[in-house]
């Protein structure tokens, strides 16, 4: 059993649209994780999750969920731990798309071990996030 089996709460009718692209992306993750989805494919979709569910979640639910945190907690831990593993992603991300200005021009890119080692530290990440 996954943990997409285990995604049970519904949640209200306006986080619907966030609710179904979590569950996307656990079924991608555990997909990539399991050899079932290619590193490239899991990537594709990492980007995606970069331009469109995290700004929804930053620009929209985090504004309009933090004076109901405050109102139940004295600190903001759960909204500083959502946006430092946004970052932690676009970070991991970036890193793997973009080339090395240090390295030799020839040989801009990180290698594959590298690479597939990296996509799978955007997994864990990406599952403990969701
Ligand atoms: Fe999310």
């Amino acid at each position: 059993m996954g943990l997409r089996d285990s995604l049970k709460f519904k949640g209200s009718n306006s986080t619907q649209i966030l609710r179904g692209q979590h569950f996307t992306t656990v079924s991608k993750t555990e997909d990539f994780l399991s050899n079932n989805l290619s590193l490239n494919d899991f990537l594709k979709h990492v980007g995606y999750t970069i331009k469109v569910h995290f700004p929804l979640e930053e620009e929209i639910l985090i504004p309009d969920f933090r004076p109901y945190l405050r109102q139940y907690m004295e600190f903001e831990e759960p909204i500083r731990i959502i946006t430092s593993e946004h970052r932690s992603i676009n970070g991991i991300y970036m890193g793997i798309n973009s080339p090395r200005l240090y390295e030799v021009q020839d040989d801009p890119a990180i290698s594959e071990e590298e690479k597939i080692s990296q996509t799978g530290h955007i997994a864990k990440i990406m599952l403990q996030h969701i």
